[in-house]
């Protein structure tokens, strides 16, 4: 399966600063092949990023998105909306969202099933805290959350499902999860999909690790049986250092 690397920006860069990126990441694409990357600007410079890469391979992602279509929702944004400006994926359930913006399973799974109904695919976040992982509650919680979110779901729509592993400790702080917990964490997700869905790969989900990732620790993980890609914060945020992250994870599976 096709790595899959996706920069999440969260809140950074204005409309100019996006435009830049944009242009100078689309020089590099060439030595992106067999990497599937895309990048998830802000609400704000969606429609620059996605006239910046018109006709370009790097594809475009949303941080986020409503579960109704339209209405009465001050602030919020819809899945027509984002599909108006060519986005094709939305990260849904970050943990950023779940624990600073009180995005309960509830919500998330809407946003899942509106997601996958309106043609967008989902990037779902899944992950324990620090004080959780202590419990020894990694496995638990990450299937309370992928039964909270896919709960009901068709098996046919999982293959536009990425599911990102991105353990809250390791989010910005600079201690990256070990590749043997990442791997653990990433196969606990894929029995749970053969025990709901059927197999893995047969569904065709891929499974992100999220963390403190960088273009000098991203290899180990992409060869992981269980991992197929990254979700990168702090690491994306400048266009040569994502590049060259995204150019370390191609050696890593192709080497
Ligand atoms: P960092 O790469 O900055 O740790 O952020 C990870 C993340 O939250 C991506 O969604």
């Amino acid at each position: 399966m096709e790595l899959i690397i996706a920069a999440n920006w969260k809140m950074h860069k204005t409309v100019a600063e996006t435009g830049d990126f944009c242009r100078f990441i689309r020089q590099s694409e060439t030595l992106f092949t067999g990497v599937e990357v895309l990048i998830c600007p802000p609400f704000t410079a969606l429609a620059t990023a996605s006239a910046a890469l018109k006709g370009s391979s790097i594809k475009l992602g949303a941080q986020n998105m409503h579960w109704e279509r339209q209405g009465a929702f001050t602030g919020e944004i819809a899945a027509p909306m984002l599909l108006a400006l060519g986005v094709e994926y939305v990260i849904i359930g970050h943990s950023e969202r779940r624990h600073l913006m009180g995005e309960d399973d509830n919500q998330i799974r809407q946003k899942v099933k509106t997601a996958l109904e309106s043609g967008l695919k989902p990037i779902l976040c899944v992950g324990e805290t620090e004080k959780e992982r202590e419990q020894g509650l990694t496995e638990a919680v990450i299937e309370k959350q992928l039964a909270g979110a896919l709960e009901g779901l068709e098996s046919g729509k999982i293959s536009d499902l990425i599911v990102a592993y991105e353990p809250v400790w390791a989010i910005g702080t600079g201690k990256a999860a070990s590749t043997a917990d990442a791997e653990s964490a990433a196969a606990s997700i894929c029995r749970y999909f053969l025990s709901n869905f059927g197999e893995k790969k047969v569904v065709g989900l891929r499974i992100q690790y999220g963390g403190s990732v960088k273009a000098d620790n991203i290899g180990p993980y992409m060869v992981l049986p269980s991992v197929q890609g990254a979700l990168v914060g702090g690491a994306s945020l400048e266009a040569n250092t994502f590049s060259a992250l995204i150019q370390a994870a191609r050696k890593a599976v192709i080497s």
